[in-house]
């Protein structure tokens, strides 16, 4: 099984980024807790992490090649960008989305999330935790084919 992890803007910046809002931990310690948890389940994985909106759809694109199922954080594109619902729509891969911050939660513009209609599943407001919630339900959906 292989995990394609993704990663919007600005979330190279954890650590230093709003660490009342994101927490302290920076983003090489999220990616050694996805490799880490991806270890443990044998899944091979690839943590990928862009500021671009275009490379962001290239990578789901070449994850059609890749990649039996995706995790993303879209981060800020979450409530703008149509291409990138439309790229996991056209690959067709489960996908399950993570926000570290309850978006429902937070500014009204923040509720409305375009990826997360492609998405089987969305993890919302458990800091890193979510991305680990988010691969051990991947796991589980595809080595059963469902899941709850
Ligand atoms: C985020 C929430 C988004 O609204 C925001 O733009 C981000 C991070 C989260 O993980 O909570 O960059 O996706």
């Amino acid at each position: 099984m292989k995990l394609l992890i993704i990663n919007g803007p600005n979330l190279n910046m954890l650590g230093k980024r709003e660490p009342t809002l994101y927490g302290h931990d920076t983003y090489n310690d999220l990616t050694r807790l996805i490799t880490d948890t991806c270890l443990a389940l044998k899944i091979e994985v690839d943590v990928y992490q862009s500021n671009h909106e275009g490379d962001i759809v290239d990578r789901i694109q070449q994850a059609y090649d890749d990649a039996d199922g995706i995790v993303i954080n879209p981060a800020a594109y979450t409530h703008t960008s149509v291409a990138i619902l439309d790229a996991l729509k056209a690959v067709a891969i489960p996908a399950v989305e993570v926000h570290l911050t309850d978006i429902s939660e937070r500014e009204e513009f923040r509720h409305v999330s375009y990826a997360g209609m492609a998405c089987v599943k969305t993890y919302k407001g458990l800091g890193f935790d979510g991305y680990v919630e988010a691969i051990k339900y991947l796991y589980e959906y595809l080595s059963s084919g469902s899941a709850n």
